[in-house]
């Protein structure tokens, strides 16, 4: 995907293409005004009669009065002032818009919108994001005829300051865009079909980006693992042909203890021998967008500079069924030491992650732990497609994450992990079952997780199963939650 080029400039110039808003309100805007007094009224007549809707996310193509003026978009946003949830809609309504034509250059003023709670450099971060988000197409060789799409045709884009200073609004526009370029990774490490993209290939593209962008990147094949006496990592990834990684990515920009990021990098999911049902198993390639998540973010913080230490963990196993297949009934032991009697081989994230988590403590003891991971069905029916599910076992960095959510626009929503709710783990043959019934079963994953956090440290998890993708005539993954943890680490290199 191509970098926008973004600048900033008070006004349109001729080549460009001119979006500005239009409000059912009475009064429009100074820009639209001076347009509509170019037009003889005519703009203003347009919305009268009809021709031209106000209405939030319509979109109407004005051409230029002379040579000497930009042609325009009119891009309807209803009442004023905006919610940032409407703003969004009405500037991917727009960058929408601008795929379809032939201009390559744009000025846009709908940063310039009067919001409601949203502050001028949080708009520009959304409007960089959205733009920059929009030329996001998926390519790959193995794509074939599809590949033929179009590239979109738009390279630059300019917004007026308004007023904030070019300090403050280059670095909103850093934000959005290294995050949107983060997402674009993620996405298209999700979206990659599951035969090219195994826990070999993953860690293949972790290297690679980590060498592009100026990471140090560490790679644990299973002879180390088995060292490690990662147990139940290694019960996940015996039934494939493919062999597990541990990848782990480190950025250096701060002094002191590392916060970790661990991702759930499951390349498919199978079930196992607890088999799932065959509609819709495509899907479970995305099971690895915990996974892509890390990858995407780190890229962003270290094209960001921010002054604080990171360091992302994934491991990588792809689940499936075979004659060496671990079996529901076979208990292992994890590296923590404690035992798993793994019920259902399905419940395969909880079971590499815990090892990932306890290797993550030891190797590098981490102020704060992030985990992400699309870890159950279950938050899906809780939650749907709109909020990651948030658990941990710190208020603090559960209310830093929550507020992160609201600004970068990429909502959590937190459920508690009350003692009762780990009571449920109990097996009979080992320290733990790998599932805890029916009933509450996000909860219960959290739970099981939960057990392998040494000392208290500062731990949260993110069940993204319902944000990390999208189905249907759409199906692709979102990018998400990568700007909900690029926000939550700028907010603490700023702390
Ligand atoms: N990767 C799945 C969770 C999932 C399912 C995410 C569908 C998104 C859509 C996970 O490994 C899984 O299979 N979880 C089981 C857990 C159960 C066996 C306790 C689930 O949610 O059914
Ligand atoms: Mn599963
Ligand atoms: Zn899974």
């Amino acid at each position: 995907m191509n970098k926008l080029s973004i600048e900033f400039s008070q006004k349109a110039s001729a080549e460009q293409l001119l979006i500005l808003a239009v409000t059912s309100q009475q009064e429009q805007n100074a820009e639209f005004k001076q347009q509509d007094k170019l037009r003889k009224g005519q703009l203003s007549q347009a919305i009268k009669d009809g021709m031209i809707s106000s209405k939030r996310g319509k979109t109407h193509f004005v051409t230029r009065v002379n040579a000497k003026e930009p042609n325009l978009l009119l891009v309807g946003i209803g009442d004023q002032p905006l919610t940032l949830r409407h703003y969004r809609d009405v500037v991917e309504a727009a960058a929408a818009a601008c795929q379809d034509i032939q201009i390559n250059s744009i000025h846009c003023s709908l940063n310039q919108i009067p919001l409601n709670e949203v502050s001028s450099a949080q708009a520009l971060v959304h409007a960089s994001l959205s733009f920059q988000n929009s030329l996001y197409r998926y390519t790959d060789a193995s794509r074939g005829k599809a590949a033929k799409d179009i590239a979109p045709m738009v390279d630059s884009l300019t917004f007026s300051l308004g007023e904030l200073n070019e300090v403050e609004a280059r670095a909103a526009v850093a934000q959005g865009q290294l995050t949107a370029l983060g997402m674009a990774t993620t996405r298209t490490l999700g979206n990659l079909p599951p035969n090219l993209l195994h826990p070999e290939s993953l860690a293949d593209h972790a290297k690679a980006m980590a060498k592009d962008h100026g990471l140090k990147c560490r790679i644990l094949k299973r002879a180390d693992m088995e060292k490690l006496g990662m147990g139940s990592l290694l019960a996940v990834a015996q039934g494939s042909s493919t062999s597990p990684r541990l990848i782990a990515l480190e950025y250096k920009g701060g002094s002191g203890a590392p916060i970790a990021l661990v991702g759930k990098g499951v390349t498919f999911d199978t079930g196992g021998i607890s088999l799932k049902p065959g509609a819709g198993m495509d899907e479970m390639k995305f099971d690895m967008c915990g996974a892509a998540t890390v990858i995407g973010v780190m890229q962003a913080i270290a094209e960001l500079k921010l002054s604080i230490n990171v360091v992302g963990v994934i491991p990588a196993v792809e689940n499936m069924p075979a004659g060496n297949a671990a079996r529901p009934g076979d208990v292992v032991t994890s590296m923590s030491g404690q035992t798993i009697e793994i019920l259902n081989t399905d419940a395969e994230g909880r079971l590499i992650l815990c090892d990932a988590l306890t290797w993550t403590q030891r190797e590098y003891q981490p102020k704060q732990i992030i985990d992400m991971a699309t870890l159950t069905g279950a938050c899906i029916i809780a939650l749907g497609n709109h909020t990651s599910g948030l658990m941990g076992n710190d208020d603090t960095l559960q209310h830093s994450l929550k507020l992160a959510g609201e600004t970068s626009y990429d909502r959590v929503w937190r459920l508690p992990l009350f003692d009762e709710y780990d009571e449920q783990l109990k097996s009979n043959f080992a320290d733990m079952g790998n599932i805890g019934g029916r009933e509450a079963g996000t909860i219960t994953a959290a739970c099981f997780l939960k057990r392998f956090i040494e000392n208290d440290t500062p731990w949260a998890h993110l069940d993204i199963a319902g944000t990390a993708w999208v189905s249907g005539a759409k199906k692709g993954a979102t990018g998400r939650p990568v700007p909900l943890l690029v926000q939550y680490l700028i907010d603490q290199a700023n702390t």
